[in-house]
C-alpha cells in the first residue's frame, strides 16, 4: 500500500507545479451507465486516486495554493443509511483521512459554497485561477462532465481562468516511486501465477475462454479480486493476428500457437504481459523461426531502453529489425512490406493505467519524451501473419534505471527451450 505520507508528498509536488495563487479541484468521478439502469463497475479517476488513495465515487480533492502555502480539503458523500443498505459501506471521514493524509474532510454538498468562498469572497486572497481535470471521459455527476463544469464556472465567474490539471498530474505520474514499483512487481508476480496455471492445463480442444477463465480464477485468488488491467486477450492460431481480439470463443488447436495478452492489477498498478506458446508444447520449425525474430526484437528493445532514449527511437529500431529479419527469411519481398505483418507501437508507459497517460503540461506525447529512471514501459514487438495462420507477440514490462532497464517480468519464461520444458512437464 502507498502511505498517507506519500500521498501528501505527491500533493506537495503538485502544488509546486501550480501557479501561485490558484486553486485546484479534481473529482473521483461517478459510475457510468452501461445500459438502461445498469452501471459499469466504478473505475476511479486515476489522477484523483494518485493524489489521495481514495477509491470511491462522488468525492473531490481541493487544493489551494495561496502564495505557495497549501490548504487541502477532501469532499466525500455524507453517511446515507439507505444507500449503504443498497450499495455497501462508504468511507467514514476518519477512514478517508487516514488513507489520504488529509485532515480536512467535508461533505460534498458543501463543495460549491467552499469554491464560491474562494473565487468570489477571496477567503484565501484574490484567487482567479482554477485547475480542473479536463479529461473528456471524466463524469462527475449525472449528465455532467468536468468540461460541462468548466463551462458553468466560466459563466458564473467571468474573471476566473480555468486551466487543465490533467497534464500536471500525469507529469508527476511518469516517474514511479519505490512503492509504486513494488505494487507493479506484485501485479506481475500474480500474473505469472495465472499464466503458468493455464499453461499447465491447456490441451488441444480446450476453448480460448476456458484458458482465460483459469487465468482469472487464479489471479482473483491471489490479488483479492482486484481485477485485470484490461480485457484479457486469449487468441489461438490466426485469431492472434487480431490485435485486440475481443471474444475468446475459438478452440485451442493442435499445432497452433496461443497468444495471451493479459495482466493482473495490484492497487490499480497494471501488469501488461504477452506470451505466445504452442498448444501442444512444441514449436514447429516455421513457428520457431518467426518466434525467434520477435524475441530478438524484444531483447533489442530491452538492451536499448535507458535514460535519454525515446519511445519513438525504440519503435524505429524495432521496425528496422523486424523488416530486415523478415526480408532475410523471405517472409516479405521488400522492407516497406513489414507494415503488413507489424502495425503497432512497441512501447507505452505503464502505471495506474495500462496505457499510462502520455501528455505532459506542454502537450508533448510520451513517444518523444526522453526516458528517465523510474519510468515503466512495455516492450512488445510482434509479427502477425494472418495469411499463414499465426500471430506472435512477446511483451515485457521494463523499469528504466540509472543506466539501462530492469525487465520486471523476467521470471515469466520466453525462451523457446524454457517454454517447451515447462509445457513438457504437464
Ligand atoms: N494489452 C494492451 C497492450 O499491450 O498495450
Ligand atoms: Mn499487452
Ligand atoms: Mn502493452
Amino acid at each position: 500500500m502507498i502511505s498517507p505520507n506519500e500521498y501528501s508528498e505527491r500533493r506537495q509536488m503538485l502544488l509546486n507545479l501550480m501557479e501561485s495563487p490558484s486553486v485546484l479541484l479534481i473529482h473521483s468521478g461517478v459510475e457510468k451507465v452501461s445500459s438502461a439502469d445498469e452501471n459499469f463497475p466504478f473505475e476511479v479517476n486515476r489522477n484523483f486516486y494518485y493524489l489521495t488513495g481514495i477509491d470511491q465515487s462522488d468525492s473531490a480533492l481541493l487544493i489551494v495554493n495561496s502564495d505557495g502555502e497549501m490548504k487541502e480539503f477532501l469532499f466525500i458523500s455524507p453517511f446515507d443509511e439507505r444507500k449503504e443498505k443498497w450499495y455497501g459501506k462508504r468511507l467514514k471521514p476518519e477512514e478517508a483521512s487516514s488513507i489520504s493524509g488529509i485532515s480536512n474532510i467535508m461533505t460534498n454538498s458543501s463543495l460549491e459554497a467552499k469554491l464560491d468562498m474562494i473565487l468570489r469572497e477571496d477567503s484565501y486572497g484574490e484567487i482567479r485561477r482554477l485547475y480542473l481535470d479536463l479529461d473528456r471521459e471524466l463524469k462527475i455527476a449525472d449528465e455532467t462532465t468536468t468540461r460541462d463544469f468548466k463551462r458553468n464556472i466560466e459563466t458564473t465567474y467571468s474573471d476566473v481562468v480555468v486551466n487543465d490539471a490533467y497534464g500536471l498530474v500525469t507529469t508527476l505520474r511518469l516517474r514511479k516511486s519505490a512503492r509504486e514499483v513494488a505494487e507493479l512487481r506484485e501485479a506481475i508476480k500474480t500474473t505469472r501465477l495465472g499464466i503458468y496455471s493455464f499453461w499447465a492445463k491447456m490441451r488441444p480442444g480446450m476453448k480460448e475462454y476456458e484458458a482465460a477463465d483459469i487465468f482469472h480464477h487464479v489471479i482473483n485468488d491471489n490479488n483479492g479480486y482486484q481485477g485485470t488491467s484490461f480485457n484479457t486477450i486469449m487468441a489461438c492460431g490466426k485469431n492472434a493476428a487480431i490485435l485486440h481480439y475481443p471474444n475468446p470463443q475459438g478452440t485451442l488447436n493442435d499445432g497452433e500457437l496461443l497468444l495471451s495478452d493479459l495482466g493482473a492489477r495490484c492497487n490499480y498498478y497494471c501488469a501488461d504481459i504477452t506470451r505466445t506458446v504452442p498448444v501442444n508444447g512444441k514449436f514447429t520449425d516455421f513457428q520457431k523461426n518467426v518466434y525467434e525474430i520477435v524475441l530478438g526484437a524484444n531483447k533489442m528493445v530491452a538492451m536499448m531502453a535507458k535514460p535519454g532514449v525515446t519511445i519513438e527511437e525504440l519503435q524505429r529500431a524495432t521496425v528496422e529489425y523486424l523488416a530486415s529479419e523478415c526480408l532475410r527469411y523471405g517472409y516479405i519481398e521488400k522492407k516497406e512490406d513489414i507494415t503488413k505483418y507489424y502495425f503497432h507501437g512497441v512501447s507505452h508507459l505503464i502505471g495506474l493505467d495500462t496505457h499510462d497517460p502520455y501528455l505532459n503540461p506542454l502537450g508533448r506525447e510520451s513517444k518523444t519524451i526522453k526516458l528517465e529512471p523510474g519510468m515503466i514501459i512495455s516492450d512488445e514487438p510482434g509479427l502477425y501473419m494472418a495469411d499463414r495462420g499465426i500471430g506472435i507477440r512477446i511483451e515485457d514490462d521494463l523499469l528504466i534505471t540509472k543506466d539501462g532497464c530492469e525487465v520486471l517480468s523476467k521470471d515469466i519464461v520466453k525462451e523457446v527451450k524454457d517454454i517447451e520444458a515447462i509445457l513438457a512437464n504437464r
